[in-house]
């Protein structure tokens, strides 16, 4: 085989960019080794209602099954595990509400929002006078990654994410309500094509449906936001000085067999159904 300079420069170059290669990797394995691994997540539940926390406790459960290390703050205790710290919040309880009394004040939609923005509001004041999120938010540091909660009505519960600068995901227990669409994902549904959550039908086909669903979508609006508008006056707390937090995904318990055909935003992560149990036979007696 004649020698040729050309080849000794391609192998030169070649066993040069793989030594350069092989360095890279090192050095990039060395500083991304510790990044990798578990996620300290902080978790706040806010809302003192019993199906909010089955949602929200089977996604904080399989988190920590997976490796997570999950410290939440509850009105519900299930228990400590390995990985998974519980911390009680005080929250007044909506536990085992009077049904008439509940229809009452959940039946018509404009009430309905009122109320949970007040509630909303009331709760966060409370989880924020918390011994150790009263420092969480004071210091604006703290050892978590991530922040997962809930949001129903008034934003005040991304406050701990906006202050410590963490990342956030809210958790929805329910399709998503319509109302604080556009303030969650940064855009509206339209009426024309989205029903509103209270509406009687589950996909406007009519003018006369498109209609109603346009004028609740648009007096649920007036209605949140007239009453946040309210309640910042009379009532006015430190998260009404700092643009809300907002999330980078959203955990729904929804899922496209048992919903309405609609277009979501790409970090909704519908994940419906996963705090029901495997089912079991049938004892027998
Ligand atoms: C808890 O987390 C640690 C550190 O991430 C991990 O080594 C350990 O296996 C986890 N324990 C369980 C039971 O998953
Ligand atoms: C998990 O979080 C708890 C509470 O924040 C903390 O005490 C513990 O050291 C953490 N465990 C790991 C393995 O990071
Ligand atoms: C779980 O651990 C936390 C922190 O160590 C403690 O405050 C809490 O009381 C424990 N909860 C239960 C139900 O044991
Ligand atoms: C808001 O909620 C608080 C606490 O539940 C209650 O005392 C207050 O009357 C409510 N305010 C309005 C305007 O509904």
């Amino acid at each position: 085989m004649p020698f040729s300079p050309f080849k000794v420069t391609v192998i030169m170059n070649t066993s040069f960019y793989t030594m350069k290669l092989f360095v890279y990797y090192i050095i990039a394995g060395l500083i991304t080794n510790k990044t990798v691994g578990a996620l300290q997540i902080l978790a706040i539940e806010y809302i003192p209602a019993r199906s909010h926390w089955n949602f929200m406790s089977a996604v904080l459960q399989s988190l920590s099954d997976n490796g997570h290390n999950v410290t939440v703050y509850t009105p519900f205790q299930a228990g400590n595990r390995s990985n998974y710290t519980e911390i009680n919040l005080e929250l007044p309880s909506n536990v085992g509400m009077d049904a008439i009394e509940t229809l009452k004040m959940f039946g018509k939609p404009t009430d309905m929002i009122t109320i949970v923005m007040n509630m909303t509001r009331y709760f966060c004041n409370i989880a924020h006078e918390q011994k150790d999120i009263r420092e969480l938010l004071n210091s604006g540091k703290s050892n978590y990654d991530i922040i997962i909660t809930e949001t129903a009505s008034s934003e005040c519960s991304s406050y701990v994410a906006s202050k410590t600068n963490l990342p956030m995901i809210y958790v929805v227990p329910s399709p998503m309500l319509t109302h604080i669409e556009h303030s969650v994902f940064g855009d509206g549904p339209n009426p024309a094509t989205v029903s509103h959550l209270m509406a009687n039908h589950a996909v406007p086909r009519t003018f006369a449906q498109r209609l109603s669903n346009f004028i609740l979508l648009g007096t649920s609006l007036f209605a949140l936001i007239y009453k946040e508008m309210e309640l910042k006056k009379i009532d006015p707390q430190p998260y009404d000085l700092v643009k809300p937090k907002k999330p980078s995904l959203v955990f729904m318990n929804t899922h496209y067999i048992t919903d309405a055909p609609r277009p979501l935003p790409a970090n909704v992560i519908q994940v419906g159904g996963i705090h029901l149990k495997s089912p079991n036979s049938i004892p027998n007696i």
